[in-house]
């Protein structure tokens, strides 16, 4: 991984102003989410958001645009079907030497695509990958639903992976679906309708994402410890040996889970959860741009990181830094 990049949209949404829209309390909020504040791209497209994140990103690598072989883009909130977000950005980014194509897989997005990147490279399809996972969610949010507007928020990150000999690098990953449960997290495209008939109008109460909390809790309870164990087994390293574990910014009651379950110094968790809020897709790598800007990353650490999510969807990675 030789760059990163984000882009925080600059809107700030806090709640004491969500107190304001919906019966609800920042008390509340801190408490069961421990988030204070979200970003929301007002009057921005997904692509737009994309670009800056992708372009300072190329910028930290040091690669041209040219340079670039593929580009993944991860997003749950997509500008069009088509073009997709990947090829919209390859032709703004001047990037004429890349495929690109999008994953959907909402929060685990940036796992996913990772262990894609870097399976492209092992096999020697492609030398250089950037992924850019971007989201304006507030675009499917309802700020009427308590239950949904104050957990979520708007934002776009990327990273660049390039072939290198050498001890750093993505040493294991574990990617699952659980689909049986993919009501739990609901935003819908466009309705099964009869495409004959006259009256083809999309119910506007179908727009809007949809959560069962406590199942998609139940979920993430065991899911996120099934994907640490899993990438460490994989890489016979012991969970004392790993220096950061960079979970997806979902809620501070899961991350306070990992850290009592593995006996983790709440160090070794990063958070920027309180300023950003659920991102979805966007999450792990603008947890991961963070780090590097504020030099946390060093040489030689090991992190793992983590997505779980719509679908639903999990899984991890674990890099030599
Ligand atoms: N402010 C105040 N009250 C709220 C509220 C809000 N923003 N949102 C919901 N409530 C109310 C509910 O209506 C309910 O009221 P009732 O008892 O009168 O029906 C009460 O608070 C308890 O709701 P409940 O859903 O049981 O709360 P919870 O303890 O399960 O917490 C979540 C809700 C969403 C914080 C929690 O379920 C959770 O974190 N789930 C995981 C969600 C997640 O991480 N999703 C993204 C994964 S990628």
């Amino acid at each position: 991984m030789i760059g990163t990049g984000s882009y925080q949209p600059e809107t700030c949404l806090t709640n004491q102003m969500l107190e304001g829209m919906v019966e609800t309390s920042d008390e509340w909020i801190v408490q069961r989410t421990g988030i204070k504040e979200r970003r929301i791209a007002i009057g921005k497209s997904t692509a737009e958001i994309a670009l800056p994140a992708a372009q300072r990103a190329l910028e930290d690598s040091g690669k041209s645009p040219e340079e670039i072989d593929l580009i993944i883009a991860c997003t749950a909130t997509p500008d069009s079907y088509t073009p997709s977000l990947s090829c919209v950005l390859q032709g703004k980014l001047g990037a004429k030497n890349a495929f690109a194509f999008d994953v959907i897989a909402a929060c685990s997005g940036f796992v996913y695509a990772a262990d894609i990147a870097d399976s492209y490279i092992k096999c020697g399809k492609a030398k250089t990958v950037l992924v850019v996972c971007a989201e304006v969610l507030s675009r499917i949010i309802d700020y009427t639903d308590r239950s949904t507007c104050c957990i979520f928020g708007d934002g776009a990150a990327a990273a660049v992976f390039e072939a290198r000999e050498g001890e750093e690098g993505i040493l294991s990953t574990y990617m699952r679906s659980d689909g049986s449960k993919g009501e739990a997290l609901l935003a819908k495209a466009l309705p099964v309708e009869d495409p004959f008939s006259s009256d083809r109008e999309y119910p506007s109460s179908d727009r809007f994402l949809k959560m069962d909390g406590k199942e998609v809790y139940r979920f993430t309870a065991k899911a996120v410890p099934q994907a640490i164990d899993e990438v460490i087994k994989q890489a016979g390293v012991d969970i004392s040996e790993v220096d950061w574990i960079v979970p997806h910014q979902a809620n501070t009651r899961i991350i306070d889970m990992v850290i009592r379950r593995y006996g983790l110094e709440r160090e070794k968790v990063f958070v920027n959860l309180p300023y950003y809020g659920n991102t979805s897709s966007a999450s792990v790598p603008l947890c991961l741009d963070d780090m590097r800007r504020q030099g946390l990353l060093k040489k030689g650490q090991l992190a793992i990181f983590v997505g779980f999510g719509g679908g639903l969807t999990y899984g991890s990675i674990l890099i030599r830094i």
